[in-house]
């Protein structure tokens, strides 16, 4: 028998995988081109407390090697050895968009991290953190 008027089993079935396939693309999207990661103006407030002397320079560089250079790379042009496996860039130290942001706003981003990048608020003391931002400060 024939049925009038109703679809073929197969139309609905192809416009549901295309409604699904497209669903995961634009998930897959939005995951891969993360939005800007922008730190809280809270974090502009707080103020480093280490002055940028030798001393700080190279006991943040300490960290930096042993923390922070498998991604972000010796110069700080996110080009570690590990930056290849990560699902988005490391960014580049070096511009004006890093280099633009407060000491606050650097420090914060290293406390809390965001995937890939994990929180160093368990894994460094504050004065650490700082220091690296002071290192950081060098990658110009
Ligand atoms: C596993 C790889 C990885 C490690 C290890 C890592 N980072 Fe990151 N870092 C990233 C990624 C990826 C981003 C970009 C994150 C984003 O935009 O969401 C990032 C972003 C940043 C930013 C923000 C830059 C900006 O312009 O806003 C700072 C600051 C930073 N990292 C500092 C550090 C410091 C300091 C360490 C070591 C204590 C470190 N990172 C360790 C992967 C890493």
């Amino acid at each position: 028998m024939k049925t009038i008027g109703q679809p073929p089993f197969y139309s609905s079935f192809f416009l549901a995988t295309v409604i699904i396939a497209l669903f995961l693309g634009i998930s897959s999207f939005v995951t891969y081109q993360q939005t800007p990661w922008k730190a809280p103006a809270s974090a502009d407030a707080k103020k480093n407390p280490l002055a940028s002397d030798a001393a700080t320079i190279a006991a943040g560089k300490e960290v930096y090697v042993k923390e922070c250079q498998s991604c972000h790379g010796k110069k700080g042009k996110g080009d570690g050895p590990s930056a290849a496996t990560l699902d988005i860039p490391a960014g580049n130290f070096s511009t004006a968009a890093t280099q633009g942001q407060s000491d606050g706003a650097l420090f914060w981003k290293i406390e809390e991290g965001r995937k890939p990048m994990p929180s160093f608020k368990k894994k460094l003391t504050e004065n650490q953190a700082w220091q690296t931002v002071v290192f950081i400060r060098t990658l110009k």
